[in-house]
């Protein structure tokens, strides 16, 4: 594998400013933290390691289908936008700006009018599912030219809800396939999880396309010393880019050990993280005999979903799926899928998220273009970000 050369570290001599203000604007209606967002005053010096835009044209997960029961109002901010999502009584879903166009109270504090009209809290405008106001409950009822709402293509595919907030037309076929979520064994399946993070979704992203940090962030549950020196390559098919880490005759990391009890005593440890764009993931991860297929290991499947709440904060929904289960044992495995689930859970939440959300902040006060150095297991976030840039460049016409 080539190393990536060290990129120049001088700014350029004009520093090009992006400017940000956030408000607190707190998550409702699904599990997960709700922390208050930071207010971010200060105009930001735009940053190599986060593309200044969102791609647009692509779909971005909104949250697990089974947490929009109709008749539920869920708010949720994606791409620095305030949106409402909820299911209509025939099952189908919708998404709308959730700020009414009379005096823009979010609509998500309303309620579902026979399973179809979106009714405003403040003043009971109601809305359909495409954003039209179709009825106005004052004086002579007529309905203002511009009393509508934006709305967005919204899918139910994977278990999972998708929206679509690009100007082209929402293109079905561009929906990431997690398939590997459509019958999942559910003894096997970990909880589908959520947290937030208080980071732009791109740092995040590069910690994933880089599971070097496992040996230093999560010593011991899903790294150790014996996997830092690992084999990398990274793969490109298409749009998507596939990252494999594998690292020979190690001691198996302990949750991995636990999975398989009479493992031998090294193994052969692999990660192989599957990047499809914008911002979601595939990861196969296990151990098994040395020189041995992956197939033949124990393991699991992790899925990494990102949407980015604005430029500076993340909705991480994740879950994992064992494979190469060693034991038909009911109470073995269903200890394995509750310490599975609170694994991960704690090592994204109590050992990644204090360091990218302290990185952010790094990022925010600096008073120059900061270039990082690249090392070789960085082989996997350059190659995604090179993909992305192009991708949001084509999309902005550049
Ligand atoms: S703010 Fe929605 S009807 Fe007035
Ligand atoms: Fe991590």
């Amino acid at each position: 594998m080539n190393a990536p050369v060290n990129a120049p570290v001088n700014p350029p001599s004009t520093p090009r400013l992006k400017s940000y203000r956030l408000s607190a604007d707190a998550e409702g209606g699904l599990a997960g933290t709700a922390a208050d967002q930071p207010r971010v005053d200060q105009p930001l010096l735009e940053q190599p390691m986060v593309a200044g835009a969102f791609l647009r044209n692509a779909w971005y997960m909104a949250g697990w289908a089974a947490d929009f029961s109709t008749g539920r109002l869920v708010h949720r901010t994606m791409l620095g936008e305030p949106l409402v999502i909820y299911r209509l009584g025939d099952g189908k879903l919708a998404a709308l700006e959730d700020r009414c166009a009379h005096r823009f109270a979010p609509l998500s504090m309303g309620q579902l009018i026979d399973g179809c009209r979106l009714q405003c809290p403040y003043h009971g405008l109601e809305f359909d599912a495409a954003g039209q106001c179709v009825n106005n409950p004052h004086g002579s009822r007529k309905i203002p030219e511009k009393a509508r709402v934006r709305s967005y293509a919204a899918r139910e595919k994977h278990n999972i809800v998708w929206v679509w907030m690009g100007s082209a037309e929402a293109d079905e076929t561009a929906i990431p396939d997690f398939s590997l979520l459509d019958n999942p064994p559910a003894l096997h399946t970990t909880k589908l999880d959520y947290i937030r993070i208080q980071s732009n979704y791109q740092l995040i992203l590069d910690n994933l396309l880089d599971l070097s940090h496992t040996t230093y962030l999560h010593e011991g549950i899903l790294g150790n010393q014996d996997t830092v020196v690992s084999d990398i390559r990274v793969e490109q098919e298409g749009n998507e880019v596939l990252v494999i880490r594998e690292a020979t005759n190690a001691t198996p990391p302990g949750m991995f050990a636990q999975f398989w009890p009479d493992h031998p005593p090294l193994v052969d440890k692999f990660t192989r993280m599957r990047w499809m764009p914008p911002s979601t993931m595939r990861l196969m991860t296990g151990i098994t005999g040395i020189g041995q297929p992956c197939e033949q290991g124990s393991g699991y499947h992790a899925i990494h979903l990102l949407t980015p709440e604005n430029a500076h904060s993340t909705h991480y929904f994740f879950t994992a799926i064992r494979f190469g289960v060693r034991t038909e044992d009911e109470a073995f495995n269903r200890s394995m899928q509750t310490k599975v689930a609170a694994m991960r859970r704690f090592a994204f939440e109590d050992q990644d998220a204090p360091v990218i959300e302290a990185q952010q902040r790094n990022l925010n006060s600096a008073n120059r273009v900061l270039q990082p150095v690249l090392l070789e297991c960085d082989a996997g976030p350059a190659r995604y970000q090179r993909v992305l840039r192009q991708l949001i460049k084509a999309e902005s016409g550049g």
